[in-house]
């Protein structure tokens, strides 16, 4: 039994297979604040600290690449201030938070129309990823200004110019190769995705990559959503019957 701790917490993976790769839908930060007759921008703070302790947490249980969606290409339909807040939230997470990010190995990564975004916060990304080039333990992808769809349009018009200057033949273009297109190509599909706050869509999150995706939805808002869901969650996992359009283990046995 592989029991350890960690600042007052107890990491048990008796009968878990933990995710290489999970996803993460931080949703529900407007309702959490609403509830506490918050402003919006008070639900997007306690979001951001509670990433914090989803690094250490999934760092812990031994994930290898977490996947979290900060901002998607159509959350610039919110009005202005807030859309503001969040970037500016952005930097401050960062400028914060790196030497606990450091302290737990954990490597930063973006996804997303980076290249779109103000100058400042392209900096913030940038440094970012340099200064943590060499962190081993974990590697947190957020995806900032990331649209499933963005991501196809812009691997189909990298295709799309190979194929113009007669670098391949359209009928070279293959699944391996679409997705050799896509942001991060090395980071691996994320076996188990988890949306808090009862939402039961992506909403455009890693529309490629979750095809054989498990999802896990709850009714936590994400600033609430911690260490006890998340185990939950992986313990789910674990007791899912993942197929892949074949049969499932104990038929192929002749079991079931
Ligand atoms: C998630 O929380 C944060 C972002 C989308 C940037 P929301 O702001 O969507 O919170 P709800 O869904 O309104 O509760
Ligand atoms: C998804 O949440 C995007 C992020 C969490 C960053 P939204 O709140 O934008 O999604 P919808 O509008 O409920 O689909
Ligand atoms: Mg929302």
């Amino acid at each position: 039994m592989a029991v350890f701790g960690n600042k007052n917490k107890t990491y048990d993976l008796t009968g878990i297979k933990v995710p290489v790769s999970l996803g993460v839908i931080m949703d529900g930060n407007g309702r959490w604040a609403k509830k506490r007759l918050l402003p919006r921008s008070a639900g997007h703070r306690a979001g951001a600290e509670n990433l914090k302790e989803l690094c250490r947490n999934c760092g812990n249980y031994g994930v290898k690449y977490l996947t979290v969606y900060a901002f998607s290409t159509e959350n610039w339909s919110r009005p202005e201030d807030e859309v503001h807040q969040l970037m500016e939230l952005f930097v401050e997470f960062f400028a914060k938070y790196d030497p606990e990010l450091e302290e737990e190995g954990i490597r930063v990564r973006f996804t997303g129309d980076i290249a779109s975004l103000p100058e400042h916060i392209q900096k913030v990304c940038k440094e970012g990823e340099e200064r943590s080039m060499h962190r081993q333990k974990m590697q947190l992808i957020v995806a900032f200004n990331y649209g499933g769809r963005r991501e196809l349009e812009n691997a189909t018009k990298l295709i799309a110019t190979k194929v113009k200057n007669g670098e391949i033949n359209p009928e070279d273009i293959t699944e391996k190769m679409i997705s050799d297109h896509m942001y991060l190509p090395d980071v691996p599909d994320p076996e188990l995705i988890i949306r808090p706050s009862g939402e039961m869509r992506l909403s455009n999150f890693l529309l490629w990559e979750s095809a054989y995706s498990e999802l896990w939805v709850s009714e936590t808002l994400w600033p609430d959503f911690g260490y006890d869901e998340l185990t939950q969650a992986f313990r789910d996992f674990a007791n899912r019957d993942r197929r892949f359009g074949g049969l499932s283990a104990k038929e192929k046995e002749g079991k079931a």
